[in-house]
């Protein structure tokens, strides 16, 4: 048999398909978002990757994570998808580093088809095993969590956490942070060196476009006490979370 000629009608077909696939140069790139707030601990995370998305001509696969934590709770928010940036390496590190409270930053851009594949918290493992560990406590204590505030945060899972010698001031936020379809926004709270804007030098993280709002700490009931007593710690958040309510 000789060659086999295509129909008109295959021929439509062939060229449909055609159309479809990615343009030449054009990247596949995993897309995802996390935002998880409870029950985050180094070894039970796993970013499932179900989503790829063909990005424009020119454009890299990102990668940024975000992990915080405060007293014994752990949060991580992330973004993956495309970007019209540099490529670079992964990316490791401290925006505000332990003792007390802490978040860290994980970023990559990379061009080469599904190269934002980090799935684990390992690159976090690797970059607490070398910070300093604070040893000596302070008389101070804090309430302290991070979540959303009708859920995570609600009165009863917030706790107040002894603070490190070196970071006994009580720090109060409401953090959003967006990209792509990740909008979210929690609260957290925790032991600071100082209750001020930790973030106020990073208004992005990788691609993620971050908010932060201080709330309001009674300064009568911060500054004169030596240490909150855990009574004056709920007063304190009470108000809080019902300002965050009006
Ligand atoms: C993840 O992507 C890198 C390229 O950035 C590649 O070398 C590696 O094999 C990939 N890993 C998995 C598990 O697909
Ligand atoms: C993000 O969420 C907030 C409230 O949860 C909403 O007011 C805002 O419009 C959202 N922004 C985008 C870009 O979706």
């Amino acid at each position: 048999m000789g060659p086999q000629h295509l129909q008109p009608m295959q021929l439509l077909c062939l060229l449909g398909a055609i159309s479809f696939l990615p343009r030449a140069g054009a990247l596949l790139c995993y897309e995802a978002k996390a935002s998880l707030f409870r029950a985050v601990s180094f070894h039970n995370w796993n970013w499932l990757l179900m989503r790829s998305v063909v990005c424009k001509l020119r454009e890299g696969c990102e990668e940024t994570l975000v992990f915080i934590e405060t007293g014994k709770i752990k949060a991580v928010v992330g973004f993956k998808g495309c970007s019209p940036a540099i490529s670079y390496p992964p990316q490791v590190s401290y925006l505000v580093a332990p003792p007390g409270m802490s978040i860290a930053s994980y970023s990559h851009i990379c061009r080469t088809y599904l190269c934002n594949n980090l799935t684990n918290l390992e690159p976090f493992v690797k970059l607490k095993a070398n910070a300093p560990k604070s040893i000596t406590a302070s008389s101070h204590n804090c309430p302290t969590c991070v979540g959303r505030h009708d859920q995570e945060c609600l009165p009863t899972f917030v706790n107040a956490e002894t603070c490190p010698y070196s970071a006994p001031k009580c720090y109060s936020s409401t953090l959003q942070f967006r990209a792509g379809t990740l909008n979210t926004t929690f609260l957290l709270m925790g032991c600071a060196r100082e209750h001020q804007k930790l973030l106020g030098n990073f208004q992005h993280i990788g691609s993620i476009q971050v908010n932060e709002v201080l709330n309001i700490i009674d300064k009568s009931q911060v500054v004169g006490a030596g240490s909150i007593s855990q009574c004056s710690s709920w007063g304190i958040l009470s108000g809080l979370l019902l300002a965050f309510r009006n």
